[in-house]
């Protein structure tokens, strides 16, 4: 491509890779000149080998294997593993693998005393966020990010002891004790069982809804250069722990328009209340007066592939927990909008969260863990985009430019004369 800057008439010629041209270009035209992409609508961050969205075509690869294959075939540290290391494990691989996240899901005791500080009705995620900044504090030797061995630890740990800050963070929102993790159980199934498990001596979650939830965590693992993925890889840049970054993740993923969109669904069906509300709810959205929660995406301008395997799984688990009467709302809305020219112009399909939420109440879920359940789905994904990041060497501290738009100079003038 060749870019002329009219001003001047010199001009440069890029080379187009993909669909990617270096900016860096544009500064043998004019060293002053920059980019104005304020949402980063046309801004690729770095490169990167994880994950690959196709919006147009509405694919999902991890490391190149479908979304469809790994949500029907694999398992949540399975994909783990793939995502942090870029190839399925070998049978010694995994079961060493597991073990490691499996051995390393207890937390410090002092993080429950951590806990006991938090007002009673703490927001979970809030709880999460801070409790995981607060790991930084427990290991202080994972400031050695280029040390491999150190930062092959603070990845095992992050992975392992993620649903146990987030089980303890329910337990305490709800008053009850914490439940210390059972290392006989598999991932999803030990994290049922802290945060259900009573009195009885062993938790056995139910089969189906524990490899409903694996699934889910799947689907939610990783999405490439996201909002939260950019925090962790601009906190990463420059050179903080793993723990801070990911809490920086976590933050980013707290919002509504982001991993918090699976509660506001629900918020919303609640609000619309019955079938028969469905279409003046729509003409609200078309006025621009709300949003439909859990349609629409940066990317996505087709439906979205994991909305589509969650669709599936919703009935599996119905089956078990009856159905949501929430689901006939969704429904009416997916079908008026799927058929209305305001969404069709604007490209707007189910995502990941409008169906998640309504799994994650059926199986129990305070409304409050949906983004929790997001968070520990998403730590394998940060931290892969974490050690892709620190093997870079394109890698520099991430410093944007600005479009100053603000006042020329002027003298300071004192308080008693303004
Ligand atoms: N409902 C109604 N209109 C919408 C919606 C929606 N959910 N999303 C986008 N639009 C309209 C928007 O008003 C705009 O219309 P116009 O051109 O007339 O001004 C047009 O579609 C483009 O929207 P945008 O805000 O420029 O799109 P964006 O790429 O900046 O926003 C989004 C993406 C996901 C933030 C947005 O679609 C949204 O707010 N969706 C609802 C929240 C949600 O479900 N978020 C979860 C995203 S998936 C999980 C994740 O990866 O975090």
């Amino acid at each position: 491509m060749t870019i002329t800057d009219n001003r001047t008439g010199r001009s440069v010629t890029v080379p187009i890779e993909g669909s990617t041209f270096p900016s860096a270009a544009l500064r043998e035209l004019d060293r002053t000149l920059r980019l104005y992409d304020p949402a980063f609508l046309s801004t690729a961050s770095c490169a990167s080998s994880i994950t690959l969205v196709d919006g147009e075509n509405g694919i999902l690869r991890y490391r190149g294997y479908p979304i469809e294959q790994l949500a029907e075939q694999s398992n949540f540290l399975e994909v783990c593993y793939l995502l942090l290391y870029g190839e399925l494990p070998t049978k010694d691989q995994y079961a060493e693998w597991q073990h490691e996240i499996t051995t390393h899901t207890f937390v410090h005791e002092k993080v429950k005393r951590f806990i006991d500080g938090f007002h009673y009705d703490a927001h979970p995620m809030g709880v999460l966020v801070s409790t995981v900044a607060a790991l930084s504090t427990f290991y202080p030797e994972a400031k050695d990010i280029f040390d491999e061995q150190s930062r092959q630890q603070q990845i095992v740990r992050l992975i392992a002891k993620m649903p146990t800050l987030a089980a303890f963070a329910y337990r305490y929102s709800v008053g009850q004790p914490f439940v210390y993790p059972d290392n006989s159980l598999s991932y999803t199934a030990n994290f049922l069982s802290m945060l259900w498990r009573i009195a009885e001596p062993r938790f056995d979650a139910n089969p189906a809804l524990a490899r409903a939830l694996d699934v889910l965590f799947i689907l939610h693992a990783d999405h490439e250069q996201n909002c939260s993925t950019t925090a962790m890889r601009t906190v990463g840049s420059s050179q903080a722990d793993p723990y801070v970054a990911t809490a920086a993740a976590c933050a980013g993923l707290y919002g509504p328009l982001h991993g918090g969109a699976n509660e506001q669904v629900i918020h919303m069906l609640n609000r619309i209340g019955s079938v028969d509300n469905v279409p003046a709810y729509i003409e609200r959205v078309k006025k621009g007066e709300t949003r439909l929660m859990g349609f629409g995406h940066r990317v996505y301008k087709s439906y979205d592939p994991r909305a589509k395997i969650i669709r599936q799984t919703a009935d599996e688990v119905f089956e078990v927990t009856g159905v949501s009467p929430l689901l006939e709302i969704a429904l009416k809305l997916e079908e008026i909008a799927l058929s209305d020219d305001y969404f069709i112009e604007r490209q707007l399909y189910p995502n990941v969260d409008f169906y998640s939420g309504l799994i994650y109440q059926a199986m129990g879920f305070p409304l409050a863990m949906f983004t929790v359940l997001f968070a520990i789905a998403r730590t394998p994904g940060w931290l892969a985009h974490w050690l892709e990041l620190l093997g870079d060497p394109e890698t520099k501290i991430y410093r944007p430019r600005q479009k100053y738009i603000g006042a020329d100079q002027r003298d300071y003038v004192s308080i008693d004369e303004r």
